[in-house]
């Protein structure tokens, strides 16, 4: 009976799709029981030491307790309110005194993370035939930028030091001679802090970026509290740079996915601005992310809120140093706020403490090949004293303290293009090859392990035996961040 209806096409048979919709409804659990509602109960009823972003470190930072963040907050773009890119309505009037506040011309929410805001500026000053300096080290968002716009970017490698398995600041004589040998340039993108919060000489480079009529973006994710302390570097707002773009989650303690952009100076254009924030944001930001972007920068100029990111400084420096008196071997970082564990000398790399932490309910922020980045944000790091020197002191023992071989530094020029455009090659054909076979191809996606989303190839970049070898050993420590195949043109 039942084949027969269906078979007949009837709706109404035990196949129709109402009626297969119906039966899956009623399986469904209770609203209380769905997925991520109960992993976030479990997350909120297990307590571990969260030393990951954002900043706030699970609620702890006092910034957000009043007003607490209900979802009657969450309105649309009433006429009050308006949004980032309105001339009229509350949105308007936050942005314009925060840019009052920097000293900038003009500041824009954002609510699609920094990620969104590096892609609206970048689309911005440069279109398909555009020549951006862009660092090796650039955040995936920005090679997402040049895919977006069309333009094959120009690459510049910044020092690399291979004990720390780390990218260094871009030190100011490099910028000149890069600057000199590229030719006309569109735009500088500079990256600064990294995410371990090594910081650049950004009123140098700035100035001799300026001197070669370049405006220059900052990808300031990591340092949004820059400047709010004396002992903290200088913001790259104060250093004059043209385009800014801070996350508000990883150093201040609004909500994840806000930033801000800021802009400045005779080399950009407002028009050009908002219209790229038009193409790459959402056409309804929500006003509970931005509340909590405003009142998280808000909060940084009142007295109550720089005594708080004092205490934390000094919490962190004092953490720093007991770990460091107990022999806990750190990296240095121009970020207090930033606790960067050296694993090459404990006998391990960065992924395999992250696992062996995160097994003992340490969660830590992000892995690199030598190291392991705690981002110790605005929470009370007193109180870690005891439990964090705890466990590192068994992590050191668990691992034999046989250190690993320092790294080969990347096989990568000072300055080279990609042989096609990333986005060309991206939306070529392609096909998977071990990475044993991949010689001499050209690469149609990227090798990016995620965090820190640091591209190792980028798309349309040729593997040869040196890169091979390089990322065959990136492997080794990366673990299974990066796959056996690559994705190559066919
Ligand atoms: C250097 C850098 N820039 C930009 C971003 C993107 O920030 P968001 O997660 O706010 O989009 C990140 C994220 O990790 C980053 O590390």
């Amino acid at each position: 009976m039942q084949r027969d209806s269906a078979g007949s096409g009837d709706d109404c048979g035990g196949n129709s799709p109402d009626f297969k919709s119906a039966v899956a409804a009623a399986l469904l659990p209770r609203p209380e029981c769905w997925p991520l509602r109960s992993a976030l109960a479990r997350e909120r009823a297990h307590s571990p030491l969260a030393l990951h972003l954002p900043a706030h470190r699970r609620g702890q930072a006092p910034a957000f307790r009043r007003p607490r963040l209900p979802w009657a907050w969450d309105l649309p773009e009433l006429p009050t309110i308006g949004g980032p890119l309105l001339v009229d309505g509350a949105v308007a009037e936050s942005q314009a005194l925060i840019a009052q506040a920097q000293g900038v011309d003009f500041s824009w929410y954002g609510v699609n993370g920094a990620s969104g805001l590096l892609q609206a500026a970048v689309l911005a000053l440069a279109g398909p035939s555009a020549r951006v300096l862009l660092p090796r080290h650039h955040h995936r968002s920005l090679l997402h930028a040049a895919v977006l716009a069309g333009f094959n970017p120009l690459l510049y490698t910044v020092p690399f030091d291979a004990a720390a398995g780390l990218w260094q600041p871009l030190p100011p004589q490099q910028l000149e001679q890069l600057l000199q040998q590229a030719g006309p340039v569109d735009l500088l993108v500079l990256l600064s802090p990294t995410y371990q919060g090594l910081a650049s000489d950004l009123p140098s480079l700035v100035a001799i970026a300026h001197r070669h009529g370049v405006p220059v973006l900052v990808d300031e994710a990591h340092g949004a509290h820059f400047g709010f302390d004396p002992t903290l570097p200088k913001a790259a707002t104060a250093a004059g740079a043209d385009l800014v773009v801070q996350s508000l989650h990883k150093s201040l303690g609004a909500l994840a996915q806000t930033a801000v952009l800021h802009a400045q100076g005779p080399r950009v254009d407002r028009d050009h601005l908002c219209q790229a924030l038009e193409w790459v944001q959402s056409s309804s930001p929500s006003a509970l992310l931005m509340l909590s972007a405003e009142q998280s920068i808000a909060q940084r100029y009142t007295s109550g809120g720089q005594r708080q990111l004092r205490r934390c400084l000094h919490q962190a420096r004092a953490l720093r140093d007991v770990l460091q008196a107990h022999g806990i071997p750190l990296l240095t970082s121009d970020d207090p706020l930033r606790l960067v564990l050296h694993t090459a000398p404990l006998g391990c790399s960065g992924a395999q403490a992250d696992a062996w932490l995160m097994a003992r309910d340490v969660v830590a922020e992000c892995p690199e090949v030598f190291s392991l980045t705690f981002c110790l944000g605005l929470g009370n790091s007193q109180r870690l004293q005891r439990p964090l020197l705890q466990t590192l002191q068994t992590l050191r023992r668990a691992f034999g303290e046989v250190p690993l071989q320092p790294l080969q530094p990347p096989p990568l020029p000072a300055l080279c293009e990609p042989e096609l455009s990333p986005g060309a090659a991206w939306r070529s054909p392609s096909r998977q090859v071990p990475l044993a076979q991949a010689h001499g191809c050209l690469a149609a996606r990227p090798v990016c392990p995620y965090p820190p989303g640091i591209p190792l190839l980028l798309p349309g970049e040729r593997l040869d035996a040196e890169r091979l070898a390089w990322l065959a050993q990136q492997r080794l420590l990366w673990g299974e961040q990066i796959a056996d195949t690559v994705t190559v043109l066919a």
